[in-house]
């Protein structure tokens, strides 16, 4: 089944009386169970393409259908409902909340969630993640490799069908990175969860089923005898 869809997007943004297009015309397919990677130069528009297609920007036309539904037809409430219990985000720069612990900061889907979560599973998600020993801590006193596999932790708490994860490996030496790679993209096939990774990293996008690379404010799939 085809779990992301990104159909000719479009985005435009206005800067005082003249427009720019940010993306002009983004498709993209990826299938239950596979990871698939965004490469392309640094201001191509990756970060704008994960914003829309994990439902926190509106495209200004195209569509993003997500799990088979048509994610900005729905209402506003329906959208909400729809991030928190299907979408799972790893941002550049993690977004931790600095008054809350490791463990709070992971919980923190929960409480907008339906769905139930265990405590055993929750501990599950921070050993996986190798956080299990910072529980306690706060950000300022995790180093950036332990505040990104919180924010990786955070995403994936709740059990998710979708992560977005935008160069989730930039504050981390080379073997943590990989790392964490390699256990989003073994994720993805065993969980049969779908994972999409923005990255400048070419052993990265290699790793992956499918790469998308962006150029000319648009993606075209790599064949892949040229990976
Ligand atoms: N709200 C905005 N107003 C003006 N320009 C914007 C806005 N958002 C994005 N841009 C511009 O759009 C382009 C694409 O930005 P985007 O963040 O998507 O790039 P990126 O591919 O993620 O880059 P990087 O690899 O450096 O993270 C950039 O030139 C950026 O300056
Ligand atoms: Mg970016």
């Amino acid at each position: 089944m085809l779990m992301i869809k990104a159909e000719n997007i479009v985005k435009k943004i206005k800067s005082g009386n003249s427009e720019t297009e940010l993306l002009s015309g983004v498709s993209l397919e990826v299938e239950n169970g596979k990871a698939a990677a965004i490469i392309g130069k640094s201001g191509c528009g990756k970060t704008t393409l994960m914003s829309i297609l994990s439902g926190i920007d509106a495209p200004t036309s195209g569509k993003a259908i997500l799990n088979g539904s048509d994610y900005y037809s729905l209402d506003v409430k329906k959208q909400e409902e729809f991030r928190n219990n299907n979408i799972g985000v790893i941002f550049q720069n993690y977004h931790l909340i600095p008054e809350l612990t490791c463990e709070e900061n992971i919980r923190m889907p929960l409480v907008f969630s339906k769905k139930k979560i265990s405590d055993d599973e929750v501990i599950n998600v921070m050993k996986m993640t190798g956080i299990d020993r910072q529980r306690k801590l706060f950000p300022r006193q995790m180093s950036g490799g332990e505040q990104q596999r919180t924010a990786i932790a955070r995403a994936l708490v709740n059990k998710p069908s979708l992560i977005f994860a935008d160069e989730p490996t930039g504050a981390l030496d080379a073997e943590m990175g990989n790392k964490v790679i390699k256990f989003l993209i073994a994720s993805a096939h065993k969980l049969n969860l779908t994972v999409l990774i923005v990255t400048h990293d070419m052993d990265i996008a290699g790793q992956c089923d499918i790469i998308y690379k962006m150029q000319d404010k648009k993606v075209q799939k790599l064949p892949s005898q040229q990976r």
